[in-house]
């Protein structure tokens, strides 16, 4: 028995390299992948880390990815490092240039925390994902959207502040799909049910051994 791609692989589509298994390309610590997600690029998928903007080591915010996420081109993650303060008078960072005006220097810049995206998770064309969201497990962003705010497991949002589109399955089926956790079972046994994971038969799924 084959189990798909070993997650060690950089590129796991055969004879192909526009595609990678993310985790085996990051360098920044602050970026966490988990297995099998991967990451498309209409150029060079290695790049990935310069679609993660404003990332500074000195704010340390993390963005963590979990397993068998889809990401397509052009996704952006927004971190905290690109907010500036909205409640002073000015917009500009004087403190940061320093040089005397370093005397503004506030004891703390906008922190919407860490970005964190589910397991599952579909991630669409182009889409730009702001500070300090959360995106559940199982989730898809439509192409093109601005996801603002956190997103439930199992939702469709799109658009421009993103918004629910639809929720993917009735609620008793998103909470035992959670409990089912299928993105933790060990690849045997993930390979052994495959066509129950490709599959919408929730009966089936839950009398996978
Ligand atoms: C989100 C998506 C999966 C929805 O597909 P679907 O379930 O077939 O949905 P529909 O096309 O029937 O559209 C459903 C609603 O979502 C809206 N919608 C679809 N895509 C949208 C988008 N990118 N932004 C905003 N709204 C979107 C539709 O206008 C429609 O709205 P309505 O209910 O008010 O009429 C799909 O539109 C999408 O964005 N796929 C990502 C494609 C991609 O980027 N692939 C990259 C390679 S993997």
């Amino acid at each position: 028995m084959t189990y798909g791609p070993s997650p060690a692989r950089k590129y796991p589509l055969p004879g192909q390299t526009r595609l990678v298994y993310l985790k085996n390309i990051i360098t920044n610590p602050n970026i966490i992948v988990g297995d099998y997600t991967y990451y498309d690029d209409f150029e060079n998928p290695e790049n990935f880390e310069r679609n993660v903007l404003y990332h500074f080591d000195f704010i340390g915010d993390k963005l963590t990815i979990g397993k068998f996420c889809a990401i397509a081109s052009d996704v952006k993650f927004i971190m905290n490092g690109g907010n500036h303060r909205t409640d002073w008078f000015t917009n500009y960072p004087f403190p940061v240039f320093g040089q005397g005006w370093e005397v503004a220097m506030p004891e703390s810049w906008p922190d919407k925390g860490n970005t964190c995206i589910g397991n599952d998770v579909w991630i669409g064309y182009g889409a730009t994902i702001m500070p300090g969201v959360r995106i559940g497990d199982g989730a898809i962003v439509a192409s093109q959207s601005v996801v603002t705010k956190s997103v439930e497991p199992y939702t469709v949002v799109g658009g421009n502040p993103a918004r629910e589109i639809r929720k993917r399955f009735d609620p008793q089926t998103i909470e035992e799909l959670i409990k089912i956790s299928w993105w933790n079972w060990d690849i045997d046994k993930i390979t052994r049910n495959l066509k129950l994971i490709c599959n919408g038969d929730l009966k089936a799924l839950q009398a996978a051994r």
